[in-house]
């Protein structure tokens, strides 16, 4: 079996490469092409054409690894599974605000090993080993620790399905008078990546599925944050929590009577 920095070594290359493409091909005005859960959950042709260029590469190196990706679902079986969001921040590429990303993570027995997320109008990599530390362009990243809650910049994001919204308002109106601010820059996985970088102090979100944070997550935590759901629980469907320790528990507290997981 590869270790942790092979994993992640190849990774990033093939996070580079779509990266590459993205920047190539996306037009002053890219089109939607179907709309998932609801009208801000969009599919572009280039989301599909990162995802197959993703795969291909995954397939032409490793040809009997499992792939789970946000376009084209779960294919292969084995010990060793890459998840991918071909571009995570779909919404900010469409209007060409500058943050959305490529993450790829590579999962061995069920465990992240290595993650890569390239926020690519920032021509910033991040990328993580278990066990090795989270990094970007040669600087090892800390997250930053001892900020109590009510200094604390915090990001999230709202998942795209209607029925959802109104409940995530509630749970911002009680957040917001509570904390130093709020960020929603519109992908989580650079949001996961904010925290590791010290950019802001943590970041909540409901139910970002396994493409969403599982690259980010590991370099979060490679810099020093927690990551999980409510409870102890994992990160999905429920909420997903980042935070250094301390500031991790204060979040959770405030968020878990607010039964955030109810549907609405
Ligand atoms: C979305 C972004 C957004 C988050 C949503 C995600 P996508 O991913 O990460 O910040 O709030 O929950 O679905 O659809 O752009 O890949």
């Amino acid at each position: 079996m590869d270790s942790g920095v092979t994993f992640g070594r190849l990774a990033e290359e093939i996070a580079r490469e779509a990266g590459e493409m993205l920047l190539a091909k996306r037009p002053a005005r890219p089109e939607v092409l179907v709309t998932k859960s609801s009208p801000t959950d969009v599919v572009t042709a280039l989301d599909q054409a990162s995802e197959e260029l993703i795969r291909a590469r995954i397939k032409a190196a490793r040809p009997d690894d499992a792939i789970l990706g946000e376009e084209g679902g779960s294919t292969g079986g084995g010990r060793v599974r890459w998840i991918v969001d071909p571009i995570d921040g779909t919404v900010n590429f469409l209007y060409g605000v500058p943050e959305w990303a490529v993450s790829i993570a590579v999962e061995v027995d069920g465990e992240v090993i290595a993650g890569v997320v390239n926020v690519v109008p920032r021509g910033e990599i991040f990328t993580a080993v278990k066990g090795e530390g989270a990094w970007l362009a040669g600087e090892r990243l800390r997250c930053n620790t001892g900020v109590p809650l009510d200094r604390a910049l915090i990001a999230t994001g709202f998942g795209y399905e209607s029925r959802r919204r109104a409940v995530q308002a509630e749970v911002l109106a009680h957040v917001l008078p509570r904390v130093r601010d709020i960020r929603r820059g519109g992908s989580a996985a650079s949001d996961l990546c904010s925290v590791a970088a010290g950019r802001v102090d943590g970041y909540y979100e409901r139910g970002p599925q396994y493409w969403d944070y599982g690259a980010g997550g590991l370099i979060a935590a490679e810099a020093g944050a927690r990551v999980g759901g409510l409870n102890g629980k994992p990160c999905n469907p429920g909420l997903t929590l980042c935070a250094a320790p301390g500031l991790f528990e204060e979040l959770h507290d405030l968020l878990a009577p607010l039964d955030p997981e109810r549907d609405g």
